[in-house]
């Protein structure tokens, strides 16, 4: 296959930033996807319905001239997060979940939730309005490997939650493991997962041998050939529990290369290609439109896009860097490399 043409895809996860960051971020997303789940860990992070529309307005007066793009909101699930919210979420015409981050656990996440148990009213009303809960899937306890913490949330978070509250719609955003694969196949249709394009194409060796190659460090870390091996398998294999979602996310290149580097792979300019390649490579190109194109939408109770796009074999490389902000630069994930299929 030389040429493909889908319905136009959407992000089911994306950092955008706020402020000035906005110039890069939108139009580069606003390019490649119909619509996007806006992630809310901003500072201070959006906390309600109204900060959400708020944040809304400000993304839509970057969105390139003569480009639809839709942005779906979610707020940031917190201590203080009231059951009542909820509600609001659901009478919302652009807000379409809340998003858990376990205090600690990635970039902006001072604000997350300590310890979910405190915050069983929040999620009953989640589960009765049905109004999906995102999930960053990882334990944040100081003595876990870094590479066990996402293995560590499925047995000791997630698993009890789902007990308790069985009907609980849910997105494990971003899996990074075999085990999380699994454990989204093991559940109801109400469970499902994001995969991004860096934990298809790329693993821990990537990121670490011959030297540290920061702009592969994002949160949860990459994990070993096997892990990602059971990404592509899921991945392309037409369950409409995996979908896309970039966790496209933003840093400046000082914020990256640097002795504290922050976690997040820029991805949002050739995201849509970069699925492309990961399914291509594994034979699996047919299944590309299912994960990119139908079932996020179908997910969500949001009707699929009728536009299409088209992808062409035909080799680019990707830029070294990008503008960004005043006086600084953003490298893109695989910035410089050749990849084989471009989006016309
Ligand atoms: C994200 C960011 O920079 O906001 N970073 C990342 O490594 N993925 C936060 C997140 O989604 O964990
Ligand atoms: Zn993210």
């Amino acid at each position: 296959m030389n040429s493909i043409t889908i319905l136009q895809p959407d992000d089911w996860h994306a950092h955008l930033r706020d402020g000035a960051a906005l110039k890069r971020t939108v139009p580069d997303l606003a390019r490649q996807f119909a619509r996007a789940i806006c992630m809310p860990n901003l500072v201070p992070p959006v906390k309600t319905v109204a900060e959400a529309e708020a944040y809304r307005a400000r993304i839509m007066q970057h969105v390139p001239e003569g480009i639809a793009f839709d942005p779906r909101m979610v707020l940031y699930f917190t201590d203080q997060t009231s059951p009542d919210e909820v509600a609001k979420i659901k009478a919302s015409e652009f807000v379409n979940a809340i998003k858990l981050y376990p205090a600690g656990a990635t970039t902006n996440s001072d604000n997350g939730v300590s310890d979910i148990s405190k915050v069983y009213a929040v999620i009953e009303q989640l589960e009765e309005h049905q109004v999906p809960l995102l999930l960053h899937g990882e334990v944040t306890h100081q003595h876990v490997d870094i590479f066990d913490r996402e293995k560590r949330f499925l047995d000791e978070v997630l698993a009890p939650l789902l007990q308790r509250f069985p009907k609980l719609k849910m997105v494990l955003e971003h899996i990074t493991t075999a085990d999380a694969a699994e454990f989204v196949l093991a559940q109801n249709e109400r469970v499902a997962a994001t995969i991004t394009p860096q934990h298809l194409l790329f693993n821990r060796n990537h990121m670490l041998v011959g030297g540290v190659k920061p702009h592969f460090y994002c949160l949860p870390i990459l994990k070993r050939q096997s892990h990602q091996e059971k990404l592509i398998e899921v991945a392309t294999s037409g369950n409409p529990k995996f979908f896309l979602g970039t966790d496209s996310a933003p840093h400046s290149k000082n914020a990256k290369e640097n002795a504290c580097g922050c976690a997040g792979c820029y991805s949002a300019p050739m995201a849509i290609e970069l699925y492309a390649q990961a399914f291509d490579q594994a034979g699996k190109l047919d299944r590309l439109e299912g994960f990119a194109s139908h079932f996020g939408a179908d997910f969500y109770g949001l009707p699929r896009n009728t536009q299409t796009i088209t992808l062409v074999k035909e080799d680019q490389q990707i830029p070294d860097a990008y503008d960004y902000l005043e006086n600084e630069s953003i490298i893109p994930l695989y910035a410089g490399q050749t990849i084989h299929w471009r989006k016309v």
